[in-house]
């Protein structure tokens, strides 16, 4: 996209996948295809196996079958190069609990090692249900399965725990199996592209990075907004909610990534300092602080009563007290940020799917010669190919020079964020994942906001499907003499 990043495709990696949960959702819908995208590279070629693990009991040739029709919904590739790809793929069955099918599990990979030879490599994906994360990884110690020379990679899916105390009890379990340096922890939206290429625009633009502080900036604005409702997922969303699903997570790293210090650092360690000390900056909330800055949705039917309401959906509870839209502002303790309110807000239900920062600029940034009250807008997901607006329009039509590029924009190279995080952790590149340190500062503000909202009954659904939230959405904003961009 914008300085795009550099993969060496030419350098084919070697490993043995061991994917627990290989007959599921996100082994078909995501993982399946994007290691095709990279066998399709050369990144993945001859020296990589990819096991799929779960109860039922398929057959080598029926799994492939299901990988090869995953593929099918999203390329429309000659099926041959599709049938050579999956012959890299194999089956066990295995249930996480019996440890007598790690031995299956472990003789079968040092086999695929030997015939494929994959350098003694490990990545073991968990693609399976939070709750056998540590099991999993206690097994893997304990019956042996981990490898003398080469690498031994843990990756794990959100959601990391459900509040402090059972993130902290699920990272000692799997700390216990793995070491901090060894467990890739996946939030996708760290390998979208522009979340990617922020410390980028950042260190090659001096005016802008000069105006990214408490000085210039009046507020920032993070919205992950859906269209859709829970669909199918409503058993697993009445154990989450938007906050915990989107908040805790993917808009803590998306503010991580526009408002940590030195934005040029390149190494890992210092760049997750970096993120640390700011999450470790985040200014608590008191439970009055809760009530004033964050506000909470459930969406009800919509206008002409066609959309079912969140409390009609399938698993979902009739008085469910979940919400499915938030709003809040965000505020932190640091020198760079005192004072500059970071507003969020997700949701389900709402007009447009969108995925945007908002950096609004006041009157004195002027001084930088930037235009006073500049809005930047930093689009997560590309629309009609902009990336980057200034005050609505694209940035190259702006008339502002302070965000410019050595090279124009490359459009061809998109890169699905799961594809980029695989080859994060094939090539040992813990950057763009997270670590314990900030999920238990994040875990910890957001505890503070559930807890209140577990104590009071909210009056729910509030909102209509369709719109914007809860009126009190818009309040929240108005009160400090500010609206959202986007509206
Ligand atoms: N789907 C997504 O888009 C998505 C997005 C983000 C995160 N995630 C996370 O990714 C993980 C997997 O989600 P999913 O949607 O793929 O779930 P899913 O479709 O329900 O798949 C779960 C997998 O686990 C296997 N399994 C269940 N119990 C097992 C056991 N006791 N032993 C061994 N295998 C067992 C299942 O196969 P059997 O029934 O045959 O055992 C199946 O392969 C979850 O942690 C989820 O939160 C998913």
């Amino acid at each position: 996209m914008m300085l795009s990043k550099e993969f060496k495709m030419d350098t084919e990696k070697s490993a043995i996948f061991i994917i627990f949960g290989g007959s599921g959702d996100l082994a078909h819908r995501k993982l399946y295809p994007s290691l095709f995208r990279l066998y399709k590279t050369g990144l993945l070629k001859d020296h990589f196996a990819v096991i799929g693990t779960a109860r039922r009991p398929w057959s080598d040739d029926y799994f492939r079958g299901t990988v090869i029709t995953s593929l099918e919904e999203s390329f429309d590739d000659d099926k041959k190069i599709m049938e050579e790809f999956a012959k890299h793929f194999f089956y066990q069955s295995h249930d996480v609990n019996d440890s007598e099918h790690y031995i299956a599990l472990k003789n079968l990979a040092a086999k695929l090692d030997d015939q494929f030879e994959a350098g003694h490599n490990r990545v073991y994906y968990m693609a399976i249900a939070p709750r056998f994360f540590g099991t999993v990884a206690e097994h893997l110690n304990s019956e042996g399965l981990k490898t003398k020379d080469g690498y031994n990679r843990l990756v794990i899916e959100k959601p990391f725990g459900r509040d402090l105390d059972s993130a902290c009890e699920l990272n000692g379990n799997i700390s216990k199996a793995f070491p901090e340096d060894d467990i890739y922890r996946i939030d996708h939206y760290l390998g979208k592209e522009m979340i990617q290429d922020i410390p980028n625009i950042r260190a090659n633009n001096p005016k802008f990075e000069a105006a990214l502080n408490n000085k210039y900036v009046s507020n920032i604005q993070v919205t992950l907004a859906e269209s859709l409702g829970v669909e199918d997922r409503g058993g697993y969303y009445e154990t989450a909610g938007v906050l915990r699903d989107m908040v805790q997570n993917h808009i803590m790293q998306i503010i991580g990534s526009i408002a940590s210090d030195d934005p040029e650092a390149k190494d890992a360690g210092v760049i997750h300092k970096n993120k640390c000390d700011l999450f470790a900056s985040l200014k608590n909330l008191t439970p009055e602080e809760v009530d004033k800055n964050f506000v909470r949705g459930q969406y009800d039917t919509d206008e002409l009563g066609d959309e079912k309401a969140y409390r009609q959906e399938d698993k979902v509870a009739e008085d469910s007290q979940i919400e499915t839209f938030t709003a809040g502002k965000v505020e932190f303790n640091s020198k760079r940020w005192s004072g500059v309110p970071f507003y969020v807000r997700s949701g389900k239900r709402m007009p447009n799917k969108a995925s945007r920062i908002d950096i609004v600029f006041n009157e004195k940034v002027s001084e930088l010669g930037i235009k006073p009250n500049t809005v930047l807008t930093l689009l997560i997901e590309r629309t009609n190919d902009h990336s980057i607006l200034i005050n609505g329009i694209d940035y190259k039509e702006s008339g502002q020079d302070f965000i410019k590029f050595p090279e124009e924009p490359e459009f061809t190279k998109a890169c699905e964020a799961y594809e980029s995080l695989i080859i994060d952790i094939l090539s040992g590149n813990r950057v763009h994942f997270t670590l314990w340190d900030e999920l238990r500062s994040t875990w910890k503000y957001i505890d503070s906001i559930r807890e209140r909202w577990d104590s009071q009954k909210a009056d729910f659904p509030n909102y209509i499907s369709g719109t914007m939230g809860p009126d009190s959405a818009e309040m929240l904003l108005e009160r400090d003499g500010n609206s959202w961009i986007w509206d």
